[in-house]
């Protein structure tokens, strides 16, 4: 297999550590080992005692039990637990794809989910979310690009980078017509439980199409990115079992204090997702101030989930724009030309709690 660098991934490589403010994670503000295990009583004491040997290849039973309570109609042994979301994606592409396929995938992309089905062979369609559209997506689009040798359609919802929520009626026609046209629907959930109004949220797509595969990272809606703990979650067996060997030339097993740790948040996931929805409120007022303020540099399409957006710079290159940015100010913003998205948009992270000063920093920027 040929994999291109992960261009994102480069760019972060890059600056992550060595800028004051990043100012496009797509994360949440995370935690320390400590603020977690006040979470519970005895917690502190249970981690100290915590075995270090092999853990179980597929999860701990009783983290995979946390992880199936996310989701309405999936048992413990229907979930799979990996190191992070990157691996489970690795793993369903090398499971499921053979060269020659065919796969549709929603783009701008979080560039593994279509460059890994690339590098072993399949032919990769883009179900394009348009600018002018406030990043919809069109299911008569989809159709039209489903050909005899499609294998599969991966989607994420809210999405990164636009923060795009699909609504429900076109989630659930989206299911059906990949049940229908028996089409694999990798459904990338790792921002769910970070919809602003509560009513908007999607069902998991494995709860509601019984050979979809839903993905979750403990990263995104509960600030838990250090663990390396992500799944699937999925009622399709053969995926999953193929999925579940395949690991074992992988990683083999998940880090042991990171199941226990995982398992722990998961237990207050309501709470964890609470917290980090409060820091995305309150940034979001300064941004919709910001936005309005410089409505003639940039077009803001405001999400209804997740901590990231992605606006347009209406006048200049989005390339010199952000260069010049992070070299007179320390804040970093993220250029679209880095999802190959050629429209002058940046990617907008806004879930970290020093977006306040990273704000004004950008703002001066912006009256020199
Ligand atoms: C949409 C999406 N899927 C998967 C991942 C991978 O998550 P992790 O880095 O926690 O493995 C990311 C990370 O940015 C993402 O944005």
């Amino acid at each position: 297999m040929q994999l291109s660098p992960f261009k994102l991934e480069r760019y972060f490589a890059q600056y992550e550590f060595n800028v004051q403010y990043l100012l496009c994670s797509s994360d949440c503000e995370s935690l320390s080992i400590g603020d977690l295990l006040a979470l519970e009583p005895g917690a502190e004491e249970a981690f100290q005692r915590h075995w270090l040997g092999y853990t179980e290849s597929q999860g701990s039973p009783s983290l995979r039990g946390e992880i199936s309570r996310i989701y309405s109609s999936i048992r413990p042994e229907q979930v799979l637990v990996h190191s992070g979301a990157e691996e489970a994606i690795f793993l369903f592409m090398q499971a499921t794809l053979q060269p020659g396929d065919h796969v549709i995938v929603h783009w701008p992309c979080y560039q593994s989910l279509s460059e890994v089905a690339k590098s072993l062979g399949a032919r990769v369609s883009l179900w394009e979310a348009r600018a002018e559209n406030n990043w919809a997506l069109d299911l008569d689009e989809l159709n039209r690009l489903i050909r005899p040798e499609t294998r599969a359609i991966v989607v994420n919802t809210p999405h990164n980078p636009t923060g795009y929520l699909m609504p429900q009626d076109d989630f659930t026609a989206l299911n059906a017509m990949a049940q229908e046209r028996n089409l694999l629907l990798f459904s990338d959930e790792v921002y769910r439980e970070l919809e602003y109004d509560p009513a908007d949220r999607l069902p998991a797509a494995c709860d509601i199409n019984a050979t979809a595969i839903s993905l979750g990272v403990m990263s995104k809606t509960y600030g838990l990115a250090g663990l390396r703990i992500g799944w699937i979650a999925t009622q399709n067996s053969e995926v999953f079992q193929k999925m579940a060997a395949l690991k074992d030339y992988t990683t083999i097993c998940n880090s042991a204090p990171s199941e226990f740790l995982a398992e722990l948040a998961l237990r207050h996931r309501e709470k964890l997702a609470a917290r980090n929805l409060d820091i995305i409120s309150d940034n979001l007022a300064l941004l919709d101030t910001f936005f309005s303020r410089h409505a003639r540099q940039f077009d803001w399409v405001r999400p209804k989930a997740g901590p990231i957006a992605f606006p347009r710079l209406l006048t200049g290159d989005i390339e010199n724009f952000c260069d010049a940015l992070i070299k007179a100010t320390g804040v970093l913003l993220l250029p679209g030309t880095l999802y190959d998205h050629p429209g002058d948009h940046f990617r907008l992270g806004y879930a970290r709690s020093n977006l306040p000063e990273a704000l004004v920093r950008f703002d001066e920027f912006l009256q020199t």
